[in-house]
């Protein structure tokens, strides 16, 4: 485990066991100071806006807020529920401690002296009373929250099934499982609502904007509505574990921008974009420092922030009239040969290319150590290494923060 996740999960105990000690029962404000030791912004938590339309580009959308669902609301809402999280990876993590912490009656079902079930324990869930094997804990759930890797999701359902029983409601965290089903053969039985919540980000900030008094933005999504309930249920749901403001999706849309996006700019893309550009430079005779400040350094800690705070047009404004021209003239450029490899990668998710890759993948025995051997390689690139010199010369360097 990296020095980071190690503080993170450090952090996290502490927190519950703060939240543990001091039950809130009452508002958000109170859950949000006890866990951060510190005031909260009121209006960061304690919203009354609530359920509302807005204009996103001239396009109308709703979108909730927890502000509607204050602790006592929610608490009351989950009184007669257990919620079993099956599996806990991530987001397993987050949105386990994240409801928990909310004061919510939350088992965890996991492979017996698996990695799960040794971090788990280490979080404070207590085997035999809230942690327990995967089929134990659907048995004893009311909301089965299917939150196992998704190539597991397709190899334990043969295992799973019989136990969703009617009454139950099944959650997802990802569209991926259902909407692939002649690769998945995950097919929910037709007597359960079937819900989704994906929160917009990795389980890691699920909990540490939770920890700040925040909430993440999250898709929420019904499949299968036998009660009538369902988004209701997936709204609250989606709040029990840490959301901040919720977006109608369907699991079709959200599985398919959820894999586009994450092989586009968010991961795959930005990997290929920084690497084609570094190569470039040093072919050209440019240092490694060089190469790497002008492609990686200044991009993620000066301009990309600039974005993220306020738009491109605002990054772009901050930057020199020579900086402009050049990027105005050369974004089209790119657009250009990159919108053929979007549309590609597009329809290798939409017919399912990309599921079953990762269901090959993440199915094998040796997923782990697989994975491990790919991100070795790309630890050990020039640029990435390159990029270790770099980082460590930043003010606020700290040698354990590698
Ligand atoms: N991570 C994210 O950023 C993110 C964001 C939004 C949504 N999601 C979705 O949330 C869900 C969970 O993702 P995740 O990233 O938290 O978890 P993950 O790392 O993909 O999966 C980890 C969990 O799956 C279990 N597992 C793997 N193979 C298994 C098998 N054959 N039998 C039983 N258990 C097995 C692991 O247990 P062991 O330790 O015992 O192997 C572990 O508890 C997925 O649907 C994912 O798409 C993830």
């Amino acid at each position: 485990m990296s020095s980071v996740s190690r503080a993170l999960r450090q952090s996290s105990r502490h927190a519950s066991r703060v939240v543990a000690q001091a039950m809130p029962k009452a508002a958000y404000s109170s859950l949000a100071r006890a866990v951060v030791g510190k005031a909260v912004p009121r209006a960061a938590i304690q919203g009354v806006r609530g359920v509302k339309t807005m204009d996103f580009a001239g396009v109308k959308e709703t979108v909730y807020e927890r502000s509607d669902w204050l602790l006592p609301k929610l608490q009351e809402y989950f009184k007669n529920d257990t919620l079993a999280l099956i599996g806990y990876g991530s987001q397993g993590h987050g949105q386990g401690l994240n409801a928990r912490d909310n004061g919510l009656n939350v088992v965890i079902g996991v492979r017996k002296d698996g990695e799960s079930w040794r971090q788990a324990v280490e979080d404070g869930w207590v085997p035999g009373e809230t942690l327990f094997p995967i089929e134990e804990a659907i048995k004893k759930g009311t909301i089965i929250m299917n939150l196992l890797s998704d190539a597991a999701q397709s190899s334990t359902w043969p295992t799973i099934a019989p136990l969703i029983t009617k009454g139950k409601t099944l959650y997802f965290s990802h569209g991926f499982s259902i909407v692939f089903k002649d690769d998945t053969h995950v097919i929910p039985p037709p007597d359960v609502d079937v819900i989704l919540v994906a929160p917009k980000g990795s389980g890691r900030t699920v909990r540490t904007l939770f920890k700040e008094g925040r909430g993440i933005n999250s898709s929420i999504a019904v499949w299968q509505d036998v009660t009538g309930k369902a988004k209701e249920r997936a709204i609250a749901l989606a709040v029990a574990v840490g959301s901040g403001y919720m977006y109608d999706t369907t699991f079709e849309k959200e599985v398919y921008s959820d894999l586009y996006g994450e092989r586009g700019v968010l991961m795959g893309a930005i990997q290929g974009l920084f690497r084609a550009q570094y190569e470039i430079l040093r072919r050209n005779g440019h240092t490694p420092s060089e190469a790497f400040n002008e492609t990686v350094e200044e991009a993620t800690q000066s301009l990309y922030p600039l974005i993220g705070a306020k738009g491109m047009d605002y990054m772009y404004n901050a930057c020199s009239t020579t900086a402009r021209r050049g990027a105005l003239d050369w974004a089209p450029v790119f657009e250009k040969a990159n919108l053929p490899i979007f549309e590609r990668l597009y329809e290798s998710v939409r017919n399912g290319t990309e599921t079953r890759k990762a269901l090959e993948f993440n199915g094998r025995k040796t997923y782990r150590e697989d994975l491990a051997r790919e991100l070795e390689e790309i630890n050990n690139q020039e640029i990435w290494r390159a990029g270790h010199t770099v980082r460590s010369l930043r003010p606020d360097y700290r040698p354990d923060s590698e």
